[in-house]
């Protein structure tokens, strides 16, 4: 769904990209199609390094040549380019629908700028959710526990039948924030749990959003 928005977005966001750049590799489908145009260009002489937030990433940017630092090897980032799962007015985020929400707020945290591509789909009145929650496996119980004491309406992330283990190894509780009013707030509070190693509410605030609006892609920030 919306393949074609975010083809435009990918060939858009090429846009943000300077020689020379250390540049965050986002995850997720429309983040795999500007890689395969930064590919491209980096092909036809481009010279970036790029910093990859998930093993899948990591994967296709070798593939397509693309050089690749550690995040331990980075000492700074330039520039993030990634796609997310909600937005709102506020320019509030969610992300974390394909796993890699730790890798990418660390990237997000110490990039100097942050670009979101975003297809229709995304922008939203209220953060609904789910809010991904990554836990270390042990504490996923626990955690359970004081959601089921709150109330919420949450499930355990499972891929083809198994439990879904990100690339750090830990699971995903995804949880229904419907009866959340202030997300800041509850994401703040997840954090001060035992076991929560990390939520897929983005503290950091985008410099620049791009959207497409009637077959045109608009920079909103
Ligand atoms: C992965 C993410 C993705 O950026 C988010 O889920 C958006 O994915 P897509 O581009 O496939 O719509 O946060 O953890």
């Amino acid at each position: 769904m919306y393949e074609q928005e975010k083809r435009l977005l990918a060939e858009a966001a090429l846009k943000h990209v300077k020689n020379g750049m250390v540049l965050g590799l986002g995850t997720g489908s429309t983040t795999r199609l500007f890689i395969e145009v930064l590919g491209n260009w980096v092909q036809d002489g481009g010279q970036i390094q790029g910093v990859a937030t998930s093993d899948a990433t990591a994967e296709q940017a070798k593939q397509l040549n693309i050089p690749l630092l550690s995040l331990e090897e980075a000492t700074h980032i330039d520039l993030v380019i990634d796609g997310i799962d909600q937005i709102d007015r506020q320019f509030q985020v969610l992300k974390g629908g394909g796993g890699a929400l730790f890798r990418e707020k660390v990237v997000a945290l110490m990039s100097r700028e942050v670009l979101y591509l975003a297809d229709a789909s995304k922008f939203v009145h209220h953060l609904s959710g789910p809010l991904p929650v990554e836990v270390e496996p042990f504490a996923g119980p626990y955690v359970e526990q004081r959601l089921q004491e709150k109330h919420l309406v949450f499930t355990l992330r499972q891929q083809d039948g198994q439990l879904f283990v990100t690339d750090g190894g830990h699971l995903i509780i995804d949880v229904d924030l419907e009866r959340i009013q202030d997300v800041r707030h509850f994401a703040q509070e997840l954090k001060g749990w035992s076991g929560v190693v990390e939520t897929g509410y983005f503290e950091r605030q985008p410099d620049h959003v791009l959207t497409v609006e009637q077959g045109n892609v608009r920079q909103l920030a």
